[in-house]
């Protein structure tokens, strides 16, 4: 299959549209049929529920093109059970998660010549969502959904690669104690908006998040979460309720333990015990693992002994084992890869 004239090694983390999606309509208490189609026009009525009250939640998952070839997504099953989290929290049907697979596996499969090479540096990604589709007016929730996956080739998402970023720390907060925290909502996104847009007129590529109650405790960025490594070479990263469950940093914890011998503690972690980190990174599906070179809260610098030209020594040691179990290089746990062609 011949794959479409773009530019991979030069990619940022941008839509491209591609040919196909895959779209599946719940009405009067079911799910359709689904299809692949090459329409990417969504048609709703004014008064749609996700457009009043926005009731949305959605994905985010990869397909990569391993060493030897082969098209393969990365722990689907995980996104899928997940998404089952986020629509029973905002009142939404549940895509069944068979279902969720297999589209997902339609979809990357129609666009297979979107799925970068390998060794170029990019990734195809894939974006399910969910969205109340009838009018709705008094508050309630929608009787009509639509559930979508469209892809995107994609590059790295912090510019720069895997250069250090420097981050602050928000003065917002980004999710409330027995909130949405934890689920993949469309309204956490919206609401991190102005603290981002405000990060980056001040120069930052992200904000660190504290925890909402007592803003002492690390929770996470607007699209990862974070990881520490210790003086002594112990993976710390931070437990809270009110974080997304990153499926990247559930890998990474095995990984850590598995793969690199490594002592891993989840548990809360207190922003005063930051600056006594020797490495700091993020880590997502966008984000994969991105390190962290300073930490600005309001005006005073934690800076991160690995300096700002490369990721610490451990925090590689997971990206490059992590990366080699998606792409093929290293053996991945069972279950872990899902092959699609
Ligand atoms: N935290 C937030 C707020 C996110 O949006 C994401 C991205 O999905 C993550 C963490 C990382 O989760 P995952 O590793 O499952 O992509
Ligand atoms: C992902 O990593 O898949 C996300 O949804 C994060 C978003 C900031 C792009």
């Amino acid at each position: 299959m011949e794959k479409k004239n773009i530019d991979w090694a030069n990619l940022g983390f941008g839509y491209i549209k591609t040919d196909y999606r895959y779209v599946s309509n719940f009405k009067e208490g079911a799910w359709d049929a689904g299809v692949i189609t090459e329409d990417d026009k969504v048609v709703l009525s004014e008064c749609a529920g996700v457009l009043q009250y926005a009731q949305t939640c959605f994905e985010g998952l990869k397909a990569y093109t391993t060493e030897d070839g082969k098209i393969v997504c990365f722990r689907p099953d995980l996104n899928a059970d997940r998404m089952v989290d986020s629509a029973k929290r905002l009142e939404m049907p549940v895509f069944p998660k068979e279902r969720f697979i297999d589209a997902v596996v339609q979809v990357v499969k129609a666009n297979a010549a979107f799925v970068p090479p390998y060794g170029s540096g990019a990734t195809l990604y894939i974006r399910p969502y969910m969205f109340g589709s009838n009018p709705v007016i008094g508050v309630k929730p929608a009787d009509e959904y639509q559930f979508r996956i469209l892809t995107t080739p994609v590059g790295p998402y912090f510019k720069g690669g895997a250069k250090p970023i420097t981050i602050k720390v928000s003065d917002f907060d980004r999710a409330a104690p027995h909130g949405t925290g934890h689920i993949k909502a469309g309204l956490n996104y919206a609401m991190s908006l102005h603290a981002i847009v405000t990060a980056h007129e001040e120069g930052f590529a992200e904000n660190m998040y504290l925890d909402a109650a007592t803003r002492t405790k690390v929770e996470e960025t607007g699209g990862a979460n974070f990881i520490f490594v210790t003086k002594d070479n112990k993976v710390v990263t931070p437990k809270s309720d009110s974080i997304l469950p990153s499926i990247t940093r559930r890998s990474l914890i095995y990984v850590a333990k598995e793969y690199l011998g490594l002592e891993v503690e989840e548990r809360e972690v207190f922003f005063d015990e930051v600056k006594d980190f020797a490495e700091c990174g993020l880590c997502g599906t966008a984000a994969v693992v991105s390190p962290v070179g300073k930490i600005v809260d309001h005006g005073k610098e934690i800076c991160f002994p690995a300096g700002m030209e490369k990721m610490g020594p451990t925090t590689q040691k997971l990206y490059d084992t992590l990366t080699g179990i998606q792409m093929g290089r290293i053996e991945a746990p069972e279950g872990w890869i899902k092959v699609i062609e």
